[in-house]
């Protein structure tokens, strides 16, 4: 036992040197979309902690694509030199830097979640009007989008692009499209909030249509030796809305494509939904994704612990792990587990070494 959590993976021709992931994690703390030094220390710090890879929180490809006006941005050159910065660090430390791509749709211009008052934000405090698939609010209490018409869906597969090109730019390795959690991509997955009535609405394939453009004009641009990976829902968690037969069908075409690894989330779609709360809850997502449709995935939500992490690779259910708020707990999840497991790794750096068990 406890010998796959750090063995490395090759994926294309990148090398990660364990199976530890940070999961994308927003942190509202952003002017303009600059990454700044709560960035650089933030991610930074997570590499040290022995990670193999460490990805940037949900990244806007444009301004009205931010959850709020705090958002992390890559919709101009200028926020490259910082984001450059944080990379660079990263592999100094032997981790890989990763970057989401994000378009937050109907959910986007929302306060950040520690300021009070309601979630959307008003046009006078600084917030815009959000677009999406169709014009149906995500909530009683948010706007009502704009529905995207066919050129402004350009605009936004271009802007991805960008963002791509972008990352590459910025010394990324690993680019993650966002495509789970009620936001853009998603909303065109979903009948829950796709209802349109051209070609990119009602049957399973028109409603894959637009995310798998935007994938097919990433991977054109996303040099052919770094991974591409896709973050799904892999279910809305509600009866008529996108669930796992989808899921399983989107994963193929998204192989198709040319993307090398699955994220498997859920959720985020409507507020309603009923999502358990227990260890591992969403492992069988990684696990018939992977073995079904023959893809590496990543597992996530509620996965803690050493062994439990462990145990899902042993059983074949996943290729990687990402760790979200385990990682808020202790930067150092890896170089612990490591230690606490007692497996030699040459995770610690030199400058922490007297701090080994
Ligand atoms: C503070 C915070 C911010 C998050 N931001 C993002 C994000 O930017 N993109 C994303 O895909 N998921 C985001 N998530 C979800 C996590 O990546 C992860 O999927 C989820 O927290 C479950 O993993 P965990 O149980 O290890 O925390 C966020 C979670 C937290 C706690």
């Amino acid at each position: 036992m406890n010998k796959m959590l750090f063995s490395p993976l090759k994926l294309r021709e990148v090398v990660f040197r364990n199976r530890i992931t940070v999961s994308p994690m927003c942190q509202y703390s952003s002017e303009d979309g600059f990454a700044n030094n709560w960035h650089l220390v933030h991610l930074g710090s997570r590499a040290v902690g022995g990670a193999a890879l460490v990805t940037t929180e949900a990244t806007a490809v444009e301004p009205r694509g931010r959850i709020s006006p705090q958002d992390l941005g890559i919709w101009k050159d200028d926020h490259l030199e910082m984001l450059k910065q944080i990379t660079t660090f990263i592999e100094s430390q032997g981790a890989l830097a990763g970057i989401q791509l994000a378009h937050a749709g109907r959910k986007a211009s929302t306060r950040r979640p520690w300021d009070s008052g309601p979630r959307p934000v008003k046009l006078e405090e600084g917030g815009w009007i959000p677009v999406a698939p169709t014009s149906i609010p995500y909530d009683t209490n948010y706007p009502v989008p704009i529905e995207l018409t066919r050129r402004e869906m350009q605009v936004i597969e271009k802007a991805f692009q960008k963002g791509v090109e972008r990352a590459y730019a910025a010394g990324f390795k690993v680019v993650e499209i966002h495509a789970a959690h009620g936001y853009l991509i998603h909303e065109f997955l979903s009948p829950l909030s796709n209802q349109r009535k051209d070609d990119y609405g009602g049957s399973l394939e028109n409603r894959m249509k637009f995310p798998l453009e935007i994938v097919k004009a990433a991977r054109k641009v996303w040099p052919e030796k770094y991974p591409l990976f896709v973050r799904i829902s892999a279910t809305d968690w509600v009866s008529g809305g996108w669930d796992l037969e989808q899921s399983v069908v989107f994963s193929k075409k998204l192989k198709e494509e040319g993307v090398d690894l699955i994220v498997c989330s859920s959720g985020g779609m409507v507020s309603y939904a009923e999502i358990p709360d227990e260890p591992g809850y969403q492992v069988p997502f990684s696990d018939r994704i992977r073995n079904e449709v023959g893809i590496p995935t990543a597992a996530l939500g509620l996965i803690t612990e050493a062994p439990q992490a462990e145990k899902i690779l042993q059983e074949g259910k996943a290729d990687l792990i990402a760790i979200a708020r385990g990682f808020l707990r202790d930067p150092y999840w890896p170089l612990m587990a490591a230690s606490r497991l007692q497996i030699e790794t040459s995770l610690w750096p030199a400058q922490y070494l007297r701090a080994k068990g």
